[in-house]
């Protein structure tokens, strides 16, 4: 047989001889190359897995980001705290490489955007890392422990401890990974810092400071071109700096001027682009890209300003997991809840409760929404029983200058969390820990305030420690911004996370009573629900407007998440940390979105609120046949000045905004002695006494009609619709379509019951990712070709195959009812 192996040797003699002789060792690029694929997956206790020659035959082939947990199977016994899903246990990854010989003298390192949790890194045997962080990004140089021109083999442990976190974690490297290959004299990790100390309309000042590593203590001489480009690539800056490197790390300062800046901000999130390259004689030897914005941020007693203007802070706080996607980033996935946000008003993000994914705030800078960047939950004390205090001596200074380091250069992040509701708001040195993370962030950042969420507000002014930070966030205290401020003139306040409302979408339980658990552990979605420390939205709208010098509010919580199916489940029981009370309800009822990305009616409330685009939203369906319901209390939330309700053409009369009010049941812990409810001006009500046929309501301004909405009582269920939020995706094996399947009678109306189980079938370069309906109790598994209809809607996710372009055939069907067949292009 023709063996073309010398052939090869030949080639690569040749190859490394010209090389040489060229004396240009050095690599004159950096390489930062994807290190996703061609992973090994095994979930085993075996700890000698690390071992160059294991036997890894038999394990899974797979690439990450990768969550094992989200995989299931749901169970009681994992906890429904933390999604009822198997978060925790040993597993290793282990993936082979090889590095070219040419590549000799170069630096090469692995950059973990994140894994989860607890992980121990291998490279051909040896023990090279260990962080037990979940949710911070490390790079690692393996240089020294590289086999060039052999193979070479990176193992990693990753053991994330049972309840680690009050919520669903995921499990796995869940992040992406990247490889980089550099010279040895480079610019660090995390190495470049840009701010803007001056932007005036004409001109904004933009100071670079670079970090160069230096690894072989050479001395140069160097040079560092920095050129910044606009948002159409147009260069707009340039400087050159000649330097010697003579210490393992130096940083340079490099100070340029862009005229007539293009701002970033919420409508315009115009991004700059800085492209650094470190020169050797005139040879580029590395370079980066960082993209950052022009913009001020300024905080007053008289608000916040974003280049100039006051604007009231409209955010959500949202959890880490991506829904029926589980924990693994993915960029689309993490697009379309951002834009879902945006629909809704949104204009800022609150990371509950660590540092978010680089995707997640590289979408927020693209956008135009702000991000409060949060580091901590836990501190010191304990909230379960293995989460982040385990790690607390010995990571907090290091885990919270990461958090800063990593995110300094996006413009949307406007403030850093030092914590969330930390249980040592009442002990005697909880001021010391925060001044200590207060100096640490100011160190790192000088450009950005700092904030923390206190939920027991009282003793936290008394032990001092929300005098530490810039910002007081209060949770849950919307009746104590006015005398907060009051007593402490120099104070500024926002609720750093406020409602905490509860329901699920699509049902309705009448006749309306105050929170009580049902049987059927779903929540009444009349917006009316909300745990005892909590409330409905409309009380928070009440005090924003009363007061607008309060910055804002992040409310709980944008999008449902996995876990924490509070007001199901139950305290954490001592021995067991159970929360199984009430299995299988296993994931939030606190969002405004359901778990798929369905919006309930509290998001139309809020976009009642915090949209100006004229809108109207109706609640409840009008299927009330057989139900015994005589008389629906019907809902209208729209930001229009009055609204007409018609049933089968007939008005039932106008309402109008600021006169008409809809009296809600109120009873927070911090509420008070006031009255058992509250006579809300957000939503607009009728009682209407049942009848089949059309709800319709017109929302008017000026006497126009603006916007109309209507319910109609849908017939027998009889077809499948698909809707595809984009029919055209990425070829790249990453992208996703995500396919609203909803359930419809003859007529095309949506039946609003409906709970049809639904088998898909994908053919074609496309693979079916994920399925979901937004039901916080079920128990089927995310990953499948089926799933029931949850009042009348469920949810396909479509992933691309990479490099094979083509039409994805998408058929649905579900017995007794007719089938639908829909094609998703992908395009290279
Ligand atoms: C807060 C907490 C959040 C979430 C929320 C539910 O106290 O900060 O993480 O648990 O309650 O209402």
């Amino acid at each position: 047989m023709f063996s073309t192996t010398p052939l090869k040797y030949l080639a690569i003699f040749l190859l490394a001889f010209f090389i040489f002789s060229c004396d240009s060792t050095e690599p004159q690029k950096r390489e930062r190359i994807s290190f996703n694929n061609h992973w090994l997956f095994e979930k085993t206790q075996d700890t000698l897995a690390y071992q160059m020659d294991y036997d890894d035959s038999n394990w899974r082939r797979l690439s990450v980001p990768h969550d094992w947990a989200i995989e299931g199977p749901f169970k009681p016994e994992y906890n429904s705290r933390t999604g009822g899903l198997p978060v925790f246990g040993m597993a290793w990854y282990r993936k082979y490489f090889t590095i070219d010989p040419s590549k000799k003298g170069s630096i090469i390192t692995l950059e973990f955007d994140g894994i989860m949790s607890n992980a121990t890194i291998y490279v051909n045997g040896k023990k090279v890392y260990h962080r037990h962080n979940g949710y911070i990004g490390f790079e690692i140089d393996i240089t020294p422990f590289i086999n060039f021109n052999k193979k070479n083999c990176i193992a990693v442990l990753v053991d994330p401890k049972p309840l680690s976190a009050r919520w669903y974690s995921g499990a796995g490297i869940y992040r992406n990974v990247w490889m980089e290959i550099k010279n040895p004299i480079h610019i660090a990790h995390w190495g470049s810092r840009i701010s803007t100390p001056i932007v005036t309309e004409d001109m904004a000042k933009v100071e670079v400071k670079t970090k160069l590593s230096n690894k072989d203590l050479n001395k140069g001489p160097y040079k560092l071109k920095t050129t910044l480009y606009d948002n159409n690539n147009k260069q707009v800056a340039e400087d050159i700096i000649k330097l010697g490197i003579d210490e393992p790390v130096v940083e340079v300062s490099q100070t340029m001027e862009i005229e007539n800046p293009k701002l970033w901000h919420f409508e315009r999130p115009n991004l700059y682009k800085a492209v650094s390259i470190l020169y050797k004689n005139d040879n580029a030897i590395d370079n980066t890209e960082v993209t950052f914005g022009v913009r001020t941020i300024k905080y007053t007693r008289e608000g916040f300003f974003l280049n100039g203007k006051k604007e009231k802070i409209h955010g959500v706080c949202l959890h880490n997991d991506l829904g029926p996607l589980g924990a693994a980033v993915n960029y689309r996935a993490t697009e379309r809840q951002l834009q879902i946000m945006k629909k809704m008003g949104v204009n800022a993000i609150r990371t509950s409760h660590n540092p978010t994914s680089p995707e997640q705030l590289e979408l927020c800078d693209k956008l135009g929404l702000l991000v409060q960047g949060e580091a901590f939950d836990v501190w010191k004390l304990p909230k379960t029983k293995n989460d982040y205090h385990t790690d607390w001596d010995a990571w907090h200074r290091q885990d919270l200058k990461d958090m800063i380091r990593r995110d300094y250069n996006h413009p949307s992040i406007i403030m850093w969390s030092i914590g969330n509701e930390i249980k040592e708001q009442k002990e005697p040195y909880g001021a010391d820990i925060a001044k200590e993370l207060v100096a640490i962030c100011h160190d790192e950042d000088p450009t950005r305030p700092t904030t923390a969420g206190f939920n027991q507000l009282s003793a936290a002014i008394k032990n001092g420690l929300a005098a530490a930070v810039d910002l007081v966030g209060a949770n849950y205290k919307p009746t104590q911004y006015s005398g907060v401020m009051k007593q402490h003139p120099t104070w500024i306040v926002y609720g750093s996370e406020t409602a905490s409302a509860v329901s699920s979408r699509g049902v309705y339980q009448l006749p309306l009573q105050k929170y009580d658990k049902d049987p059927s552990l779903q929540v009444n979605s009349y917006d009316i629900i909300a745990p005892p420390w909590a409330y409905p939205p409309d009380i928070e709208f009440h005090f924003q407007d009363a007061l607008p010098q309060v910055i804002g509010n992040f409310m709980w919580t944008g999008f449902d998440y996995l876990g924490e199916p509070t007001p199901y489940g139950g305290k954490d029981n001592e021995t067991t940390g159970s929360w199984n009370t009430d299995w299988p309800a296993r994931s939030s009822y606190f969002g405004a979105v359901d778990l798929s990305g369905f919006p309930k009616d509290r998001f139309y409330l809020y976009q009642s609120q915090w949209t100006t685009e004229p809108m109207v939203h109706l609640l409840p369906h009008w299927n009330w046949e057989n139900s015994g319901i005589k008389t629906v209390p019907v809902y209208c939330y729209t930001n229009a000045d009055s609204a007409e309700l018609f049933l089968n053409g007939k008005s039932l009369g106008k309402k109008v905004k600021g006169v008409d009010t809809t009296r809600i049941p109120v009873s927070f812990h911090a509420w008070g002695n006031r009255p058992k409810y509250f006579d809300s001006p957000y939503r607009l009500s009728w009682n209407v006494p049942y009848t089949p046929g059309e709800l319709k309501v017109v929302a008017y301004r000026n006497d126009s009609i603006v916007a109309t909405e209507s319910v109609r009582t849908a017939k027998a269920r009889n077809k499948i619709r698909l809707i595809p939020d984009r029919n055209v995706i990425k070829a790249d094996g990453q992208d996703l379509s995500f396919i609203t399947v909803k359930i419809e009678d003859k007529d095309s109306n949506f039946c609003p019951l409906a709970d049809n189980k639904v088998t898909f079938k994908v053919t074609g370069p496309g693979t079916i990712e994920a399925v979901g309906n937004g039901n916080a109790t079920s128990t089927e598994p995310f990953q499948a070709n089926y799933r029931k209809a949850f009042n009348g809607l469920c949810l396909l996710v479509v992933k691309s195959k990479k490099d094979f372009p083509g039409d994805i055939t998408i058929e649905a069907m579900s017995e007794g009812l007719v089938s639908s067949t829909i094609q998703i292009k992908t395009k290279s």
